[in-house]
């Protein structure tokens, strides 16, 4: 007798899932190594994309900070493009289940696998007082996964642990309790270079090198024009690959206009001040539009609420499907409506 398929497990049908947690303003690096690549696939497929804030509790202690962080990181992905008709955008605590989920999932997760995580190791390598929130985050985050059911998790190196132990605790919950919960995939951005800043290290907000995405077109070109190059003169041929420049413009032009500039870079004659004039044209002219809708939304809160309600609106529905079967095959009370 062939068993029957247990619901939610036969529909794998594709739906790619990522967190964002919100961490202040957002820069060039946080656009072109996630954001784009995420609106790309949200473009292919349905998807579940929720700002993370019940994971930032880990570290901010302040209330009106993560609410304006919330609404920067809403306003931010909506502004480059995101449909919130056909990507569900929303905040993670509107849909508590989750914690739920979390909750359960630890009780099938070894200590030893927590004890691995590389977030959670390098936190107590530096030394930092580490809480329990930070030693539970990989059983939140694979909540966040398994409660919607994704199957592909968009996400950046970093978090590739994080994919590969939801698997682990999804694969752990199914064999103790039987086929309820979808195993994910990870999609790791491999092909990403690395977005230089300002001085020339890799773009992020601990080296004070980024470029915000909205400011300005004025403070756009300052910022550009203090980017740090070597002392090349301008007659000198000059190497674009080594140069944060070159390295940022090929981000916002096509391959061929990246090719004409390289081109002038070797053949000498072209300064750094004609490379920064031309990175901040093509910069200013993508970023005008986007700049434009993010200052928008910003200033008319009650239409960023309402997407984000509506967006919960349907997590939840989702949500409570799954913690529904996943009561029932625990021996959990299912029917909570008698309560
Ligand atoms: N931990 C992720 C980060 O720091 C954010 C995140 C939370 C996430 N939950 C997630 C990413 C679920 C992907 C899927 O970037």
């Amino acid at each position: 007798m062939s068993s029957p398929t247990k619901p939610g497990i036969e529909c794998k049908s594709a739906l790619s899932l990522t967190g964002i947690k919100p961490s202040g303003t957002p820069h060039v690096g946080n656009y072109l190594a996630a954001i784009q690549p995420a609106l790309a696939l949200a473009s292919q497929m349905p998807g579940f994309y929720f700002i993370a804030d019940y994971h930032a509790l880990t570290t901010i202690r302040d209330a009106r900070l993560l609410h304006r962080m919330k609404m920067e990181v809403a306003a931010t992905w909506l502004a480059f493009g995101l449909d919130p008709r056909r990507t569900t955008l929303f905040v993670q605590s509107d849909v508590p289940e989750v914690c739920e989920l979390s909750w359960i999932l630890g009780c099938v997760t070894g200590l030893g696998l927590l004890n691995r995580a590389h977030a959670y190791k390098d936190a107590i390598s530096r030394g930092r007082e580490v809480n329990a929130g930070t030693f539970f985050y990989p059983v939140l985050m694979a909540a966040d996964i398994l409660l919607y059911g994704a199957t592909l998790v968009p996400v950046g190196r970093d978090q590739k642990q994080h994919v590969e132990m939801t698997r682990d605790m999804a694969l752990a919950f199914n064999h103790h309790f039987g086929e309820t919960l979808v195993v994910p995939e990870p999609l790791i951005r491999d092909d990403v270079a690395t977005i230089p800043g300002t001085d020339g290290r890799k773009m992020s907000k601990s080296h004070g090198n980024v470029i915000p995405l909205f400011e300005s077109s004025g403070k756009l070109r300052k910022r550009i024009m203090r980017i740090v190059t070597d002392s090349t003169p301008m007659e000198q041929p000059k190497d674009p690959h080594s140069c944060a420049v070159f390295n940022l413009y090929r981000n916002f032009t096509s391959e061929e206009q990246a090719g004409e500039m390289e081109a002038r870079y070797k053949a000498g004659g072209f300064g750094y001040g004609h490379a920064k004039q031309e990175l901040f044209r093509v910069m200013d002219m993508f970023l005008a539009g986007p700049r434009e809708r993010y200052r928008e939304l910003m200033a008319t809160p009650q239409v960023l609420e309402d997407i984000l309600a509506e967006g919960a609106m349907r997590a939840r529905k989702v949500a409570r499907e799954t913690i529904f079967r996943v009561r029932e095959v625990t021996g959990l009370k299912k029917d909570l409506t008698s309560c």
